[in-house]
């Protein structure tokens, strides 16, 4: 296992991924599909987030009980793909905030370009929990990271449905402090820097585009 990389491997997310692998899952299924993985990646991302007390009266009683306590959240889907995770997200935390990050990988040197990049005004004091399915080649995560950084924003956290390793061991050389969560780990990629076995284009099955 690499360092900093969680792999849920709970039987519901496995179960889910294997579906979305099927290149014959169609195109509503798939985005279903990556919206429910996302809520349940989401409950794991935010299993540590520090709980106080709140005074609360029951029909029976006053007493106090656990509430989320600390850093507000963003999410910050990395687009378009991105977008149905964040919904995902949004289902279990509905107050968190979004930040939308546009980069799109060149297809002949697969770096990532930026096109667009709007966050909550209040961002660097948040956590922010960058969404992207497909964490291929690392170029794309890192690219949005750094451009979060430069904003001032100092608690991130990465979560994608399905990692490669060569991915993953670049962006947490390039940030070691960035901890990553995915439902799968590939150990390859192509020579168009998809990850094999993978799942193929994850934008083009979500939206239907291709
Ligand atoms: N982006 C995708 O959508 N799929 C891959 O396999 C790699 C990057």
């Amino acid at each position: 296992m690499i360092d900093g990389l969680t792999i849920v491997s709970h039987p519901l997310v496995q179960h889910k991924l294997t579906k979305m692998r099927d290149r014959d899952t169609p195109t509503s299924v798939f985005r279903a599909l990556v919206r429910e993985i996302a809520t349940l990646l989401c409950y794991e991302v935010t299993r540590d987030l520090p709980t106080e007390l709140e005074a609360v009266t029951t029909p029976i009683t006053d007493t106090k009980a656990p509430v989320i306590a600390g850093k507000k959240l963003v999410v910050a889907p990395v687009l378009r793909a991105g977008l149905a995770m964040a919904e995902g997200m949004l289902d279990l935390v509905p107050s968190a905030r979004l930040a939308h990050i546009g980069l799109y990988r060149d297809p002949l040197s697969l770096e990532a370009v930026e096109y667009y990049f709007k966050t909550p005004e209040d961002c660097a004091e948040r956590l922010v929990i960058v969404v992207d399915p497909m964490l291929a080649t690392g170029h794309t995560a890192t690219a949005a990271i750094d451009r979060l950084k430069e904003a001032g924003v100092t608690d991130i956290r990465f979560v994608c449905l399905l990692a490669a390793r060569p991915g993953v061991e670049a962006v947490r050389a390039a940030h070691p402090d960035v901890p990553i969560w995915a439902a799968g780990l590939d150990e390859q990629l192509n020579d168009h820097g998809y990850i094999v076995p993978g799942l193929g284009d994850a934008g083009d099955r979500m939206y239907g585009t291709r």
